[in-house]
């Protein structure tokens, strides 16, 4: 039986070229999104280019309880799950006070507690593979505070830091846990965050959404505690938490001020 890896936030952006780069592997793919229409077109374009088992399932994970029911359909396609993909996720641009409370929770319902959910139906069936990786997607945003997007920035680095806590709770077994900090990618997410009127600044830093999901796969096989993509993003990433954390939040709120 083919290795199975389940992928989160498949229907686009970087979790699309994700799945693309384990079918490349060799992998046969379960994937996630709400979008049931690019779900369906993603599983046959990988079954005829790459002859790989695909099956997706439209799912909404900012619903409380959604993880528990994608993992039991995982479980029902699949006993050979050996990667996990915690991919899905968005962004919300405005000032804490005026964003609306409900879009907040969702986006940390899905940020942090899908992911949380998931991974942990999932992992006793991961434990019983040969080899079995977790790979959380966080972001730079993860190694500061953001004015702006004051929550998002705080669950990717919720994620990053539960990812390496996990990792070393994991060590002597079979699990791999890495966290991917991609920097600005071309995706819809910034259409989601509410960030178009940035969108001339970010089409200078953004990195193509295949270059970022091959660079954390290759990072995930390897078994790299951290994936930051690019050159420029490791640079900020690093700088961040070296310098005063006063200044990195003045130039982060200038960058993206309200
Ligand atoms: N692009 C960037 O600049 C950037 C930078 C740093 C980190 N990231 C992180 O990278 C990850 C992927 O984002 P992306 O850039 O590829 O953005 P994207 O193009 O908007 O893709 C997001 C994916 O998540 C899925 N998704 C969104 N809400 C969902 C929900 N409630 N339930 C299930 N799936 C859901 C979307 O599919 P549906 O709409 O079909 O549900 C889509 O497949 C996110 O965690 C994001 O925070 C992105």
């Amino acid at each position: 039986m083919g290795k199975y890896a389940l992928v989160t936030g498949a229907s686009k952006g970087i979790g699309r070229e994700v799945a693309i780069q384990l079918a490349k592997r060799g992998y046969d793919l379960l994937l996630i999104a709400r979008s049931e229409n690019e779900l369906q077109e993603l599983s046959e374009h990988l079954n005829s280019t790459y002859h790989v088992s695909s099956f997706y399932l439209a799912a909404d994970l900012s619903t409380p309880g959604m993880a528990a029911k994608v993992s039991e359909w995982a479980n029902s396609k699949t006993t050979s799950l050996s990667v996990l993909i915690n991919n899905a996720g968005f962004g919300l641009w405005g000032s804490f006070d005026a964003l609306p409370i409900h879009a907040q929770m969702e986006m940390l319902q899905l940020n942090i507690n899908a992911v949380l959910e998931l991974t942990h139906h999932l992992l006793p069936g991961l434990k019983t593979q040969k080899e079995a990786y977790i790979l959380n997607v966080a972001s730079t945003a993860a190694y500061q505070a953001m004015p702006s997007m004051a929550l998002y920035a705080a669950s990717k680095s919720f994620v990053l830091s539960y990812s390496r806590a996990i990792r070393y709770e994991l060590k002597n077994t079979n699990v791999a846990v890495s966290c991917l900090s991609p920097g600005p990618t071309a995706t819809g997410f910034g259409s989601r965050a509410g960030l178009d009127a940035f969108a001339e600044l970010a089409e200078k830093f953004n990195m193509p959404a295949s270059v970022v999901a091959e660079i954390g796969v290759k990072g995930m096989f390897k078994k790299k505690p951290e994936i930051i993509a690019g050159f420029l993003n490791k640079i900020s990433a690093y700088g961040a938490t070296f310098l005063p954390k006063a200044l990195i939040e003045r130039i982060s709120a200038n960058l993206y001020r309200l």
